[in-house]
């Protein structure tokens, strides 16, 4: 494997519209990340994505962009966001912005000229097809629900977007939009920005025919990533957009990819790959429903602890994925990956000691480190995200009740990851001196970043050691580049382990997601203790903090939510 510079990088994402706002308009903004950059590097933070900051009317966020040269004007000017990237350049950090290539908003130009003139120039930019007997002309769902397909007015002819209809797909086919997306990545990538969060990517190959698919819900219609799933040829499109942009600058590219065909891993994320590396879902996708977040599953432990071992193994060989517990498109993980028992701050450090050192990229989402959790909802209308309401309503639809849409939605809803990150106990957690733009978790008072500053005990303190420890000079190798071995995983407990492990060092990671204490004879003598989330009955021996070496039958005592990393013999 060629070594790259962004292997032993750890990444951090921003919600820029939910991160800090400076200016009382209750949206965060650019001058509010500059002003927290100190915050982030004292997090061990190296490289920051940053969630869609162009120009754009907000249906989905601003991951609708209709002007890839401009930024929002909610966040600020491109003076600010060239001071953002000095700013994080002084400090030693990259930022990464999102790509949002496989559609634009409908309030883009291209749009704009291709309404006027659906065969004309900009027509071809988009997919404009004719209706097959006054229909749609397939039968696909857009990832928003509905058809992808809406009506031009006053024509014939029908456009395609897989998600919102106010974002139109681009058609990549086209050799001009391509040189127009090129060249806007290279610009971005010469004005110092160091790559890409790819939004949506494997989205952007259609199968052209556009056939109809067995429908799979009462609305007659099929996702509409069954289309993305049975046509070949994304690979082409992929590789150009490397090659022409990312290549040329070294950038770090990390993609956003559901649904890719069995075996392509290698060519995502290999030496050569697409991209430098993708995230890994595996985990997630055990709690989406087959029809919707209404029927969607409760994560099984046993489950999930198989899953990322299976998925550790499956990328070994090929290259590095990038490891998340939570985002901007899913609830908080500690709401999620822990038992109710386990909802505390022992139980954040747990989980993001499990997820921080796993083989592959650390990305920290915004309030993970404080151990920020689901909010409270008490009615559809106070959430704001468009895929929240579609799932409201196919809940409804599916014969729940009110009450157990609504539920369904406190579970699962993207709102969760986007509520105001919590600063203080002040008002509005110290997001805005405003009316915030969606409510503020009524918990900031409990979880709050200025009480953790003051608590050497608090998650965010132990995410600052956790950070410092997987990038130490003694031990970033072996967590960067040691393989991954699953230990200790037994029907009987809940204990997630692994070990890392190189040539010199052999780490084991073992957390106790059970609700009773375990104890586990260890198989390889410990030599020290290298971090620990509780500081109760650790080692079975008496010997817990020494550097000397134990011997092989020694035990380790876990408490329920306790997680410890030792050094062991090789
Ligand atoms: C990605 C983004 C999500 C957005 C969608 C459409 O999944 O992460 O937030 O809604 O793409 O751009
Ligand atoms: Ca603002």
């Amino acid at each position: 494997m060629i070594k790259k510079w962004w292997h032993d990088k750890i990444a951090y994402q921003i919600y820029p519209k939910s991160f800090l706002d400076s200016n009382g308009d209750g949206i965060g903004d650019l001058a509010g990340i500059i002003s927290r950059l100190d915050y982030l590097k004292a997090l061990g933070i190296d490289i920051i994505w940053l969630s869609p900051i162009y120009k754009s009317p907000f249906v989905d966020q601003g991951y609708d962009i209709s002007d890839y040269y401009a930024i929002a004007e909610e966040f600020g000017t491109m003076e600010e966001f060239d001071l953002l990237l000095s700013e994080a350049k002084k400090r030693d950090m990259h930022i990464i912005m999102d790509l949002v290539i496989n559609h634009c908003s409908s309030q883009h130009e291209w749009f704009q000229q291709a309404l006027k003139n659906p065969y004309g120039e900009y027509g071809d930019y988009f997919y404009f097809r004719k209706g097959v007997n006054g229909h749609e002309p397939n039968n696909l769902r857009s990832y928003f629900g509905g058809s992808c397909w809406e009506p031009v007015p006053d024509t014939d002819l029908y456009y395609l977007h897989m998600f919102a209809r106010e974002q139109p797909d681009l058609n990549w086919e086209n050799p001009k939009l391509r040189e127009e997306l090129y060249k806007m990545v290279n610009w971005w990538l010469e004005k110092g920005l160091a790559g890409f969060r790819i939004d949506a990517i494997i989205n952007i190959k259609k199968d052209l025919s556009f056939p109809d698919f067995p429908a799979d819900g009462p609305d007659g219609l099929a996702a509409c990533w069954k289309m993305v799933e049975s046509v070949d040829g994304v690979g082409d499109f992929l590789d150009e957009l490397k090659e022409r942009t990312f290549k040329c600058h070294d950038a770090f590219t990390v993609a956003e990819v559901f649904n890719m065909q069995e075996g392509e891993l290698g060519n995502f994320i290999g030496d050569d790959g697409y991209f430098s590396t993708m995230f890994d879902f595996s985990a997630h996708c055990l709690s989406f429903g087959e029809h919707g977040w209404y029927d969607a599953p409760p994560i099984d432990f046993r489950q999930w602890r198989q899953t990322i071992a299976e998925s550790q193994a499956s990328v070994a060989q090929c290259g590095f994925e990038a490891n998340i517990i939570e985002n901007h498109d899913e609830p908080r993980g500690v709401s999620r990956f822990l038992p109710d028992y386990a909802q505390t701050p022992a139980g954040a450090k747990m989980l993001g000691t499990v997820s921080l050192l796993l083989r592959g990229i650390p990305f920290i989402y915004q309030g993970q480190e404080i151990g920020m959790q689901n909010s409270v909802w008490n009615s559809i209308d106070e959430f704001n995200d468009i895929n929240t309401i579609d799932q409201y309503n196919i809940a409804l639809q599916a014969g729940m009740s009110d009450a157990q849409a609504l539920a369904a939605c406190s579970l699962h809803s993207r709102d969760n990851a986007r509520t105001p990150m919590q600063w203080s106990s002040e008002e509005n957690a110290g997001f805005t001196t405003g009316q915030p733009w969606l409510k503020v978790n009524p918990n900031y008072t409990e979880i709050n970043v200025a009480d953790q500053e003051s608590d050497v005990d608090s998650v965010l303190n132990y995410y600052r050691r956790l950070t410092s420890l997987r990038k130490s000079a003694d031990y970033k190798e072996v967590f960067t580049y040691g393989d991954f071995e699953p230990a200790f995983a037994d029907d009987d407990n809940m204990v997630m382990a692994y070990y890392r492990t190189n040539k010199e060092k052999r780490i084991l990671i073992a957390a106790n997601f059970g609700s009773e204490p375990v104890e586990l004879v260890l198989e390889y003598p410990a030599k020290r203790v290298l971090l620990r989330n509780m500081h109760s009955g650790l080692l079975l021996s008496d010997s817990r903090d020494s550097t000397e070496s134990m011997d092989s039958t020694s035990g380790l005592k876990l408490d329920s939510c306790e997680v410890c990393v030792m050094e062991c013999q090789i």
